[in-house]
């Protein structure tokens, strides 16, 4: 009989997500005449940019003659696409190269498949609340977790203890689900901390695209030192709208290097270039070369004109819950509405009562940490017209 992974029982049954779906799925079966808005998994609805979608089209043709068909393609990524991130970064004002750049599925894998560089006895700081797949990776090893609280009262936005040593430190900026945005004097602090603590950031920047104010940093690279210290994930999920078409890129500066207990070092670009290379034979071609159309000038338009169309449905469910008197974070620079539940229902209780009284689908606070566990979340990722339904729901339920 083999031994099984164990640290699986520590586990909730099953992934937020799953369980939202699941219980939504059982809803719909008992009531098939009651429609649902979905406003829960933060799943965009608009399709793919024009240009964007010429260039899958290319890509598919491209497949077809034997003059430029592609086999297995290089597990770091094409140099295309590659060079299209860094050119994008650098149109931020950041400096990334090529060569740091790996061409993922998306950020959720990289996010959780990161934990295999790392022993299992490291201190591991993460914000709670935020997405699940940090934690539910650690418990998956094996490893232990330290939460560092966020709340009402530092905006969600938690910082350093300096008195608490760190090895490995999760970020996620603009945050999933609370939608706070660290500004760039306070990712410095938390860069300086992991200098001088050794540590190595992981830093999630999946949702940069929806940052509204250029003061704001969308990468942890806009920060002095990040280069000696941090990791960055991000996506097109959100950017450009690939849930489906799963394209990601994670960058890891041949700076981060750190000593083996024998006194070898080990740097953790070619540790990943290592397990990419054994585990991953890379994006699809096609997607690939779609994404590097992604961050075109004409590409980055047609993505920005549909994050302005999301934008649109978090100003208006920003704008129902300020009439209603309900507290909310996020919506800014964000596609997440964070709110406190009404009536001081736990988050489950809310989840259940917007499903059962309106057919509003959201997403419970508490999947998303002890710390969220009297607040939602909604997505503005939504139809403007099922956004503008839900949120007329909304009203006649809980307009007093
Ligand atoms: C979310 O709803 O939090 C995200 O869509 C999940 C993800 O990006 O995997």
């Amino acid at each position: 009989m083999p031994k099984l992974n164990e640290n699986y029982l520590k586990l909730k049954d099953s992934y937020l997500f799953a369980e939202i779906a699941h219980r939504t799925a059982i809803y719909t079966k008992e009531h098939p005449d009651k429609p649902l808005i979905r406003l829960g998994i933060g799943d965009v609805t608009r399709p793919l940019g024009s240009s964007i979608l010429k260039a899958l089209h290319e890509g598919v043709e491209e497949m077809a003659d034997t003059a430029t068909f592609k086999g297995y393609g290089p597990e770091q990524g094409y140099t295309e696409t590659r060079d299209a991130v860094a050119a994008y970064y650098k149109s931020k004002g950041v400096d990334v190269d090529s060569d740091d750049i790996f061409i993922s599925d998306g950020a959720k894998s990289d996010t959780g498949n990161v934990t295999e560089l790392f022993a299992h006895n490291n201190v591991i700081l993460i914000p709670d609340p935020v997405y699940p797949v940090y934690v539910d990776s650690n418990i998956m090893c094996g490893n232990q977790v330290t939460y560092i609280k966020g709340d009402a009262e530092n905006e969600f936005l938690p910082m350093p203890d300096e008195r608490q040593h760190a090895d490995i430190i999760y970020i996620c900026s603009p945050n999933n689900p609370t939608g706070a945005c660290y500004n760039k004097e306070q990712l410095k602090v938390w860069v300086d901390y992991a200098l001088k603590n050794e540590a190595v950031i992981l830093f999630d920047a999946a949702y940069e695209a929806f940052i509204s104010d250029p003061e704001l940093p969308g990468s942890i690279y806009a920060v002095e030192g990040a280069r000696r210290c941090a990791i960055e994930f991000c996506s097109l999920s959100k950017t450009a709208g690939f849930t489906g078409t799963r394209c990601g890129y994670t960058v890891v500066p041949k700076e981060l290097v750190f000593t083996a207990s024998d006194g070898q070092s080990m740097s953790l670009h070619a540790m990943w270039n290592r397990r990419q290379s054994t585990k991953y034979n890379g994006t699809s071609y096609i997607v690939q070369h779609a994404a590097a159309q992604v961050f075109s000038s004409e590409g980055i338009r047609e993505c920005r004109e549909n994050l302005e169309y999301y934008k649109a449905n978090a100003r208006l469910m920003a704008d129902t819950l300020s009439e209603l008197g309900i507290r909310f974070f996020g919506g800014v620079h964000s596609p997440y509405i964070w709110f406190e539940c009404p009536d001081g229902m736990d988050s489950w209780e809310c989840f259940d009562y917007l499903l059962e009284e309106i057919q509003v689908v959201g997403t419970p606070g508490a999947g998303f940490g002890e710390n969220g566990k009297n607040y939602f979340r909604l997505t503005s990722f939504g139809t403007y017209e099922n956004t503008q339904e839900a949120m007329k729901r909304f009203k006649r339920l809980l307009g007093k």
